[in-house]
């Protein structure tokens, strides 16, 4: 089976997501739908429980700053979200800390690059090893 990628985003999101979603047809958009004002951590704790349900799924969060987003993802148990402002964090957050949610600040990245760094977090894999007991520390 194919594995689930979930996105979500509040107001200040809204406009990255629908071009990322536009580019990466078979993501599960799970809001916000509009421009108009919400709060990021109801999208944050909905998009951590459906990724913690649905085994290797992966999530992609976006706000303005990434900060937000991050922080309500990360109270959850068993998700490593990451903030990135570069593909190179992008891939480190897959090969060392084994990140399942990508956070991206919509207001703070290019539309491509944001699409570069979904691209690379989709195809990094873990390199466990050395890695694996320091994030079993988390
Ligand atoms: C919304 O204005 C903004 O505060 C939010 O998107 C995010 O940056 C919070 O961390």
């Amino acid at each position: 089976m194919e594995k689930k990628i979930y996105i979500a985003s509040d107001h200040a999101g809204y406009e990255m997501k629908s071009k990322l979603c536009a580019y990466f047809k078979t993501f599960i958009d799970l809001g916000t739908n509009s421009n108009a004002s919400v709060d990021y951590a109801d999208f944050a704790h909905n998009l951590t429980n459906n990724v913690s349900q649905n085994e290797d799924s992966l999530g992609i969060l976006i706000c303005g700053t990434g900060v937000g987003m991050s922080m309500a993802a990360n109270r959850k148990k068993g998700i490593r979200a990451g903030l990135v402002n570069s593909p190179e964090i992008t891939r480190l957050i897959r090969q060392h800390n084994n990140a399942n949610v990508l956070v991206l600040p919509g207001r703070f990245m290019a539309d491509e690059e944001a699409k570069n760094c979904v691209q690379i977090f989709l195809e990094t894999e873990f390199e466990a090893g050395r890695h694996k007991k320091r994030i079993e520390k988390i």
